[in-house]
């Protein structure tokens, strides 16, 4: 199939881009590189540069991809700037994104995937189900919300079949691809920049949270696994209308499991400062991916967390400033 990959040149768009092209597909990536990587890209998909913000891109990317489906990755992904700048995360997340589902409606696309977040849910004791209370806690995860409602309305209208995938916290490598966001939020590269000595320390916000150690659990599926389910959401796409599944291990990890474990993996020792809480941060989201497995028969490969942090170690030590500039 000709696929186009909206953001594919970012961290988790391009190692879906990769299996795509080893799928056999015809790929193309479409991104503006705000804060992706042309590394990122697999050498054998077209790279073509544009900015959702501009319908021109956007028409002149289908036109030339002739895309059978979209994948659709680009977004602003920070929860706590979603919170200092709401407009910004509202215009980049759902205005842009219904620029893209017009040009998807006019280039007659069949079958779009679209990135949604655990940031959609109400948190929760329990494991999250598709089922469970949605009620985002901060902009970035209303934003998405946002998004899924308007699928639901073009699938309705004009028969567009989506696939909504509600990732849990995405982690480790594939191959030559790695983590690399600027700036990085996400705890997993944030503590191995600890142990290589690129930051002075690690900050654990919250030590207060009615869990086991006080600190936040969260759920981690590593990128392989990801990016897996995406072509299996693609190929169920196939004969379903739409797919609304959440994509996690169902197991939960604390942030001093994975300090520790990042101690273990690197070998190295490195300091950890206790803060306040932060506001919007839930004690634990953990998912329930039972429906992900039985509709795409998808099975997570990498359930340990040793192996995901390990995997993100081995990426960090071969590429310690991230991606080349
Ligand atoms: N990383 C996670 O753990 C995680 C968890 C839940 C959901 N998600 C979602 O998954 C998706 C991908 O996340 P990621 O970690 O790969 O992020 P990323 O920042 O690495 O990738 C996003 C890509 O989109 C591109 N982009 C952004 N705005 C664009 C625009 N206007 N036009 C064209 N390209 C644009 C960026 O340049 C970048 O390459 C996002 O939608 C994110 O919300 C990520």
């Amino acid at each position: 199939m000709n696929i186009l990959v909206v953001g594919g040149a970012g961290y988790i768009g391009g190692v879906v881009a990769q299996q795509l092209v080893e799928a056999g597909h015809e790929v193309f990536v479409f991104d503006n590189l705000v804060k992706g990587h042309h590394q990122a890209v697999p050498e054998q998909a077209r790279f073509i540069s544009g900015d959702l913000v501009n319908m021109d891109d956007i028409n002149q990317a289908l036109d030339l991809a002739q895309a059978d489906a979209v994948f659709h990755f680009a977004a602003l992904i920070e929860a706590g700037e979603s919170m200092k700048k709401p407009a910004l995360y509202f215009r980049a997340n759902v205005s842009n994104t219904l620029n893209l589902l017009e040009s998807c409606v006019t280039h007659n696309v069949k079958r779009l995937v679209f990135s949604s977040t655990a940031a959609v849910f109400a948190a929760s004791d329990a494991p999250l189900t598709e089922m469970s209370p949605i009620q985002p806690a901060n902009c970035y995860g209303e934003t998405k919300l946002m998004v899924e409602q308007m699928l639901r309305w073009f699938n309705s209208v004009h028969g567009l079949r989506y696939g909504v995938l509600r990732y849990f916290n995405a982690c480790g490598a594939y191959g030559p691809r790695g983590e690399a966001h600027t700036p990085e939020t996400h705890l997993i590269p944030l503590t191995l920049q600890a142990a290589t000595g690129q930051r002075p320390y690690i900050t654990v916000y919250g030590t207060d949270y009615p869990t086991p150690d006080g600190t936040c659990i969260r759920d981690y599926i590593h990128i392989y696994d990801l990016a897996t389910a995406h072509l299996r959401a693609l190929d169920y796409l196939a004969d379903h209308e739409t797919i609304t599944c959440n994509l996690g291990t169902g197991t939960g990890y604390s942030v001093r499991e994975v300090i520790d474990m990042a101690r273990k993996v690197s070998g190295k020792s490195f300091e950890v400062r206790e803060s306040e809480r932060r506001p919007g941060d839930a004690p634990r989201l953990v998912a329930s991916s039972d429906l992900a497995r039985r509709e795409l028969d998808w099975q997570p490969r990498y359930t340990l967390l040793e192996d995901m942090v390990g995997s993100a170690w081995e990426w960090m030590v071969r590429h310690p400033n991230g991606y080349p500039s």
